[in-house]
């Protein structure tokens, strides 16, 4: 039966990695990792430096950091090429029939592209994507499942200078228009569906739907996945196959020369207030720092069969399913479907059938399958894995142990890999070859990364203190801006501390300076491990006819780690039943997508509110938790509602 994800088991062990896992690692004690970061602070600019040169630069760099007022610059003067480093530059070193991706289909299909396939095809996508006039910083919207045409868009992107934004295909049309409304994108990829869990994902209606209200679209870019129905525009939309197979379409295409701060591609995230916030990563920094995370973290060997369980619609996929491991040379694997599809040993048979030696997912989808029990995976071969990872929300130490035990024969050190859309790249994990362990923690920081946990006041906490986290000095892979909007850059990230990067998570260091994250200050939800913003929750929920006001908050969930409790005031008049409740479910299902459905949705006649009328959201997080430790509740303007909303809660 389902394991207790709230139990407090402890877990008090320290967890060595073998000798032979470290003799054979990058970094191979806590000594050397020691050394090396005291190095890279003590003089970053060098260590940041001696790193670069394993990239492919047409022209060096001037300067490592320079800074101006309100964000810093990598390696100016430099001259760069993303797509460059992932394929060419593997090819010119050897690779060139080294397989690069191996995609399994959600019906088990199989398909595999080397190095020198993928270049083919990103270039032959690229000129596609030139004939469509799309010039060197132009936006193009990516909106596609698990594919490779989406790891060869991207590509295709980079290769010639246009700024991808993809969109997670769990999101629906009206999230969709606001992320191309708010980056003018002028050109879409997707597909006629993707498959999850046996059916059809519709993700060209939701484009139809989401481009009734977004003009700077021009063209659409339809890949045939599913076979299925759908309505082609008579001059906005064509095929992806016809498109790459016409005899004007060369299969080689130049790698353009990007200076090091232009923009690589935009990635809409949640924050505090509003609209998602178009995260920018520009191009030589971010490479940098995806390369050499990549590389130590996750000890990468030429041999390595490598899987992310992450989609490419979140930061994870986009750094360390394809920029990360491709700038290696490492062989990176991409599922399409779902995660107990057709039963639930389907990650365990991808990871026999291609004798994968590193595997990084998510403690949700652990807790997830640890709930199906133990003969599920050891009914598989497992035994070609190495290292395992994890990301996305703290791991429990139940969850922990059953990953460690069963999944890795307690032979697989675990990283647990902490780190945000907006850093680019992992900040804080165990060097598996390095770092002692302990479950639940992330460790210690990343070479070259100077994390802190401050009070209020700004002062340093003390020894298993929580407070706020902070990262006190600029790295490579930090983002550069919100897309269009500088002031919500400086407020969100540098507006509390005073060149001082905020993490918007709260943390604890422990007495051998491991960190401890304890999760987000603001009024972000990780449901399932995905990222997403209250108020947009609210704002899709507020757009169903009948409702006048929404409140949405985080409970504790036994398999996604947090679901969304939503309180909800109809318009005058209108009356509370079970169906309504169901059809405004619905709409935020429709609207916004199937993540962000509130799991508990309770009608409220009132919501908790400050004299001057904002909404109380702890009182409401107490309440949903069914907690009740509400603080200082004087300052509420009838706090009376308070009860009435306790006697109504649902369980
Ligand atoms: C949370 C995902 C605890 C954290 C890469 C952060 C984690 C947010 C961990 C960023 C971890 C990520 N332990 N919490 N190992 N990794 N988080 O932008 O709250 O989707 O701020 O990036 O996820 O989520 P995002």
């Amino acid at each position: 039966m389902p394991e207790d994800f709230t139990s407090v088991l402890k877990e008090k062990r320290i967890f060595k990695p073998s000798k032979e896992f470290s003799g054979n690692a990058h970094i191979k004690s806590l000594q050397e990792y020691k050394k090396i970061y005291k190095k890279s602070i003590e003089n970053p600019e060098k260590f940041w430096a001696e790193k670069a040169d394993q990239l492919h630069w047409f022209k060096k760099w001037k300067k490592v950091l320079g800074s101006n007022k309100d964000f810093f610059k990598w390696f100016e003067g430099g001259k760069i090429n993303v797509c460059y480093n992932c394929l060419d530059k593997n090819i010119a070193e050897g690779k060139e029939n080294k397989v690069a991706i191996i995609w399994e289909a959600e019906d088990g299909q199989t398909k595999t592209y080397t190095y020198s396939e993928l270049l083919q095809e990103v270039s032959k996508f690229s000129n596609v994507l030139k004939a469509h006039n799309l010039k060197k910083g132009d936006r193009v919207c990516i909106y596609l499942p698990m594919i490779p045409e989406l790891a060869i868009a991207m590509l295709a992107c980079a290769r010639i200078g246009l700024i991808h934004s993809i969109v997670f295909g769990g999101f629906s049309s009206e999230s969709l228009k606001d992320r191309i409304n708010d980056c003018n994108a002028k050109l879409i990829v997707t597909s006629d569906g993707g498959f999850r869990n046996g059916k059809i994902i519709p993700l060209k209606e939701n484009i139809d739907r989401a481009l009734k209200g977004c003009p700077s679209v021009k063209k659409v870019i339809v890949v045939k996945r599913c076979k299925n129905k759908i309505s082609m525009k008579k001059n906005r939309d064509c095929w992806f196959h016809d498109e790459m197979s016409k005899p004007k379409i060369d299969d080689t295409c130049k790698a353009i020369e990007m200076d090091s701060e232009d923009p690589l591609f935009i990635l809409y995230t949640s924050g505090t207030t509003g609209k998602p916030k178009g995260v920018l990563h520009t191009q030589a920094g971010y490479l940098l720092y995806v390369y050499q995370t990549f590389k130590w973290i996750f000890d990468i060997r030429d041999d390595d069969i490598y899987w992310c369980t992450a989609d490419i619609g979140w930061i994870t996929g986009h750094s360390y399913i394809i920029y990360g491991p491709l700038s290696n040379g490492a062989t990176s694997l991409m599922y399409e479907g779902g995660l107990t599809y057709p039963h639930p040993d389907r990650f365990w048979r991808i990871v026999e059938k291609y004798k994968v030696t590193i595997f990084y997912t998510a403690p949700t989808a652990i807790r997830a399958l640890m709930r199906y029990g133990d003969k599920w995976p050891k009914a598989r071969s497992l035994k070609s894995l190495r290292l395992l990872g994890t990301v996305g929300e703290s791991i429990n130490p139940k969850a922990w142990m059953w990953y460690y035990n069963i999944i890795g024969n307690k032979r697989c050190p675990i990283v647990d890999t902490w780190w945000q859309t907006e850093t680019g790249g992992i900040l804080i994990t165990p060097l598996p070859g390095a770092t002692p362990i302990k479950p639940g923690s992330a460790t210690l920081p990343f070479p070259g990364i100077v994390p802190e946990v401050l009070r209020e006041n700004g002062s340093k906490t003390n020894v298993d203190e929580g407070g706020y986290l902070v990262i006190k000095k600029p790295w490579p892979g930090m983002l550069r801006a919100v897309w269009h909007n500088p002031k919500r850059y400086e407020k969100t990230y540098f507006g509390k501390f005073k060149n001082t990067y905020l993490a918007g998570d709260s943390a604890r260091k422990d007495k051998d300076g491991y960190f401890w994250i304890m999760g987000r200050i603001d009024d972000v939800i990780k449901v399932a491990g995905h990222r997403l913003g209250t108020a947009e929750v609210e704002s899709h929920i507020v757009s169903h006819k009948a409702v006048a006001e929404a409140a949405v908050v985080p409970i504790p969930d036994k398999i996604k780690g947090q679901a969304i409790y939503a309180f909800v005031t109809l318009k005058k008049g209108i009356k509370a039943t079970d169906n309504l409740k169901k059809d405004i479910i619905m709409h935020v299902a429709d609207n916004m997508g199937h993540i962000a459905k509130p799991s508990k949705l309770q009608f409220a006649d009132d919501l908790p509110k400050t004299r001057s009328g904002k909404i109380m959201r702890r009182v409401l997080k107490e309440i949903a938790k069914g907690t009740k430790e509400y603080g200082n509740i004087a300052t509420l303007a009838d706090p009376s509602v308070v009860k009435i909303l306790e006697k109504r809660v649902i369980k």
